[in-house]
């Protein structure tokens, strides 16, 4: 089957099938762990549809909206050799009118940890999505784990909105070194790509630990000896993100932002205690 390329609603709407509809929702510069979010979109959807949408909302004003990478035909290629069906890449125009006044608030838990240090992009975030949950209409919707708040606040949304999907997390795809993949490792010299290990090695290096004050602790250590500006490092609920305590047992998430040069990344990994 051919790729049918979508740039607007109507489009979409003429390619979307009535069968099982998998939607993995993108900002395009796609990489291995996208193709992972599509394969997963395919053993468990009829219907394989992508979206690529660079969202203006989700980015502060000092933040890299204009310089993110916009790679469609690349984006393209990704997409037909992992036999996605549909592709839906519409403008910004096309996605929000110029008088809107509506839009999701991600509540008190989009203004912590990541919400903390970016006001207002969980917001942005929650709203396009929901706004590609009603174009698409998809049944299951993939994204990955390593946005673990962005994960975690959408499973919150289909909940608190019923909105009747599906939603699935998948695995972080990381290099052979432990580099977590990001569309934004392209902004990375060498040097700070170099630099950017000491987060995955904090991760390890807490993970490697069994009680949550030594894993801060160990994860800290790496991270201090590191040339990185951190944000903030976390040990949280998975489904809350807030701070778990020290005599905690059960599902947590290590998480890290830091910045690499001029380059904002962030990592986690998923412990049980
Ligand atoms: O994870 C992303 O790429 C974006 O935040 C998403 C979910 C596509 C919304 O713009």
């Amino acid at each position: 089957m051919e790729l049918i390329v979508a740039h607007d609603r109507a489009g979409l709407d003429k390619a979307r099938s009535s069968r099982s509809v998998a939607l993995v929702p993108t900002m395009g510069a796609l990489h291995e762990g996208h193709r992972s979010l599509i394969r997963m979109a395919r053993a468990m959807g009829e219907q394989v549809v992508v979206s690529i949408f660079v969202n203006p909302l989700q980015f502060g004003p000092d933040e890299d909206y204009a310089r993110y990478p916009r790679t469609l035909a690349a984006d393209l290629e990704i997409c037909a050799e992992e036999g996605v069906d549909v592709v839906f890449a519409p403008s910004p125009d096309d996605m929000y009118r110029p008088d809107r006044q509506v839009s999701v608030s991600a509540g008190e838990m989009g203004t912590i940890v990541e919400g903390a240090v970016r006001p207002g992009h969980f917001d942005g975030m929650l709203t396009v999505v929901l706004k590609l949950f009603n174009l698409v209409r998809p049944d299951i919707a993939v994204f990955g784990q390593k946005d673990a708040q962005q994960l975690a606040l959408i499973r919150r949304m289909v909940v608190d909105l019923d909105l009747p999907i599906e939603i699935v997390g998948a695995p972080t795809v990381r290099e052979g070194d432990g580099l977590a993949l990001s569309s934004r490792n392209r902004y990375l010299t060498s040097d700070d790509r170099h630099a950017a290990l000491a987060l995955s090695r904090a991760l390890r290096a807490g993970a490697a630990e069994r009680e949550p004050s030594a894993v801060r602790a160990a994860a800290r250590e790496v991270l201090a000896s590191s040339s990185l500006e951190v944000d903030y490092l976390v040990l949280v609920d998975p489904a809350t993100f807030a701070e778990v305590p020290d005599s905690y047992r059960g599902e947590a998430v290590l998480a890290v932002a830091a910045k690499v040069g001029s380059t904002r990344l962030i990592d986690n990994l998923p412990l049980t205690f």
